[in-house]
């Protein structure tokens, strides 16, 4: 039996599901150089990933056949190169309303973790390729858990799925979840060509530890701080000792 609470309707989204692949980004990036333009909007998601990629060179472990993994290949020639960041917080956002409806104490974690009860649930790499200042194509790689109940120990404490937050007997469909995302990243999309200015405002409503004193580290130092919101170049406010501090992600980490 399977849990069918993301149904795909009319709506459905063309999707390339491959069988194994090495990593979804990778595949899209290499079909762009060697063919002919591809449709924006166009989908690779895979059972299984050999060599997926995560954020600053970390590899992105997925079980086969449990989680959704998958590309999108964006061509957002409307964002200027420094403002970026504005297609990360349109994505974030997508990736937290689909969850809302069945996980309330879903968050944002800056710059573009999505975390279910402090545990990370989702993330989010974007490749893209500049021209002239302006952003050419991007490929949004977007790896959640799905259905995987137990993760290696060194994540375990960490790392929560769907079907964990949920308490759920069944499995979801990764398929019919891969398609809701990507109608709601298609509303957020056409969103951000007219109102980004709204959708940093929502990323900015649902954001990890906002207006929450909390422990970080900034080089060697541990700070006591609280965030207040993530500017439109993708720098995140922190308020410490009365005076607002902006960072860049190599400046700050979160210490959990
Ligand atoms: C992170 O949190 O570090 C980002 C993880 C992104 C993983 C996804 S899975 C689909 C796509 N293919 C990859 O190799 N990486 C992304």
């Amino acid at each position: 039996m399977q849990n069918n609470i993301f149904s795909s309707d009319s709506t459905a989204q063309n999707i390339l599901v491959l069988d194994k692949t090495d990593s979804t980004n990778t595949y899209l990036k290499n079909y762009l150089s060697k063919f002919k333009p591809l449709e924006e909007f166009t989908a690779i998601m895979t059972h299984e990933q050999t060599a997926g990629r995560g954020l600053r060179g970390n590899i992105w472990q997925s079980a086969a056949g449990e989680n959704l993994t998958f590309s999108l290949l964006l061509y957002p020639d409307f964002l200027p190169i420094h403002k970026q960041f504005l297609l990360s917080a349109c994505i974030s956002l997508s990736v937290y309303e689909l969850l809302l409806p069945i996980t309330a104490t879903v968050r944002i974690k800056w710059p573009n973790d999505i975390y279910v009860s402090e545990k990370k649930i989702a993330g989010i790499l974007i490749e893209n390729s500049l021209q002239h200042q302006q952003l050419k194509h991007s490929i949004v790689g977007i790896g959640m858990n799905i259905n995987q109940t137990h993760f290696v120990e060194s994540i375990q404490s960490k790392a929560t799925s769907l079907k964990l937050a949920t308490h759920a007997d069944e499995n979801y469909s990764v398929l019919n979840i891969c398609q809701a995302l990507i109608g709601i990243i298609r509303k957020n999309y056409n969103r951000l060509k007219n109102d980004a200015e709204g959708i940093l405002h929502d990323y900015n409503a649902f954001l990890f530890q906002k207006d929450q004193l909390c422990s970080y580290q900034v080089g060697n130092e541990i700070l006591e701080g609280k965030i207040i919101q993530v500017e439109e170049d993708g720098f995140l406010q922190v308020l410490v000792n009365n005076e607002i501090k902006k960072y860049d992600l190599k400046d700050i980490s979160y210490l959990k």
